[in-house]
């Protein structure tokens, strides 16, 4: 794959303003190329020392698909995987469709961080599709999954976790076309993958899903979870073990309060989408408690939706709410006229960012980087 303009410089400004306790690790699919021989999984690491060479003697990163759940036919021929560096891995050449079914897992970072990243893929053709494919919900919460209908059969549909079985709905308890999985009360032990499967079809045309149940209650980590999380913006998740925000792809900052220009990625903004339609087509799966989503943007199954308009962020979950003539960015939220700031411009006067704030360099280094402009209405699940 080519990646278009290596990251030159930047990211040594970024990592100076914000070097994260999480693992920097980002695991893409493309999720527009659905025949087998064309698709692909990237997983890139953005570790500090990733191309200067420093890491090149740490564990390496590892890109496989993890068939102790959902278990598909061997493949007729393995896939290829081809290292660039020590920071990147891409698996392509599947030979069957099914191949692609399933787990797939990049395993990055060293020590007591190495972190794994976890994918899942739905056959397009399949009979059932999930609503999303991760749930991210807090301890305690009632978590809703739901398996849309695609191809109707006239049977039983069967529950699983984890591969076992776990509930039955009967094929008339379809609400609007969808069978729904109620868990209430949800503790980290129900996180897993999900799957629903009509009786008697292939479980290739399943819909898996991924539930994530972050350790403690909403907005609280820590082992006995007494402490409060900082407040992560525009998606993103707090950390259950380290209270830290995972920042969905476009964004960073300690409570992911930048955008990063348009196409970028990683914890410092340091990745760029590769081809010339930028992020589109893509699914970006983080450590968890995040999971996976769209790119910021970008919505739909194949995250092929550009956001409606006065919306934005990672699978267009954020709605802008700009005031002073403020107008919505689909990747970074309200553009503000010049003499207003803020995060809905409601603010007038010089900015911090203009007053010399630590990381006016971000502001600077691209069109649209709108560090201090951007909003966020939506409270991310921790
Ligand atoms: C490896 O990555 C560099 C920049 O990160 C890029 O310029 C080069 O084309 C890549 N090589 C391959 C074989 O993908
Ligand atoms: C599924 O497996 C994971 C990892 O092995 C485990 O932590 C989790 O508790 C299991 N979930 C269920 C619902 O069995």
């Amino acid at each position: 794959m080519v990646w278009l303009e290596p990251p030159l410089l930047l990211p040594i400004f970024f990592l100076a303003s914000h070097v994260g306790a999480a693992v920097d690790l980002t695991l893409l699919a493309d999720l527009r190329l659905t025949e087998p021989q064309r698709f692909f999984l990237t997983c890139v690491s953005g570790e500090a020392g990733a191309g200067r060479g420093s890491d090149a003697w740490g564990p390496p990163l590892l890109l496989e698909k993890d068939d102790r759940i959902v278990r598909t036919p061997r493949p007729g021929q393995p896939p290829h995987t081809a290292r660039n560096g020590s920071s990147r891995v891409t698996v392509r050449g599947f030979s069957q469709p099914s191949d692609l079914v399933g787990v797939f897992s990049c395993v990055g970072g060293a020590g007591a961080r190495r972190t794994r990243v976890l994918y899942v893929h739905n056959s397009p053709g399949a009979h059932l599709l999930p609503d999303k494919v991760t749930h991210t919900v807090n301890k305690g919460d009632t978590a809703v999954l739901s398996a849309r209908v695609r191809k109707e059969k006239q049977t039983d549909v069967i529950w699983k976790s984890n591969g076992s079985y776990f509930y039955t709905l009967d094929w008339h308890e379809a609400q609007d076309g969808q069978f729904l999985l109620q868990l209430p009360n949800v503790q980290p032990s129900s996180s897993g993958i999900y799957s629903a499967t009509y009786l008697e079809a292939s479980p290739l045309g399943s819909a898996f899903f991924r539930l994530i149940v972050r350790g403690c209650e909403a907005g609280r980590w820590g082992q006995d979870c007494t402490k409060e999380c900082p407040g992560c913006l525009h998606g993103g998740v707090c950390h259950d073990q380290d209270g830290e925000c995972v920042c969905p792809p476009g964004f960073t900052g300690t409570r992911c309060e930048q955008a990063c220009r348009e196409g970028r990625f990683g914890q410092s903004c340091q990745e760029q989408c590769p081809g010339a339609s930028g992020c589109r087509g893509l699914t970006f799966c983080l450590p968890d408690p995040y999971g996976c989503s769209c790119g910021s943007g970008w919505r739909g199954s194949q995250c092929q939706e550009a956001c409606a308009p006065g919306r934005f962020g990672a699978d267009c979950r954020l709605q802008c709410q700009c005031q002073n003539g403020g107008t919505c960015d689909r990747f970074s939220g309200c553009v503000c006229p010049s003499g207003w700031h803020g995060m809905h411009c409601e603010k007038s006067g010089l900015s911090d960012w203009d007053a010399g704030g630590a990381s006016s360099k971000m502001k600077d280094s691209g069109r649209g980087l709108c560090g201090s402009h951007v909003s966020a209405l939506i409270g991310p699940p921790g």
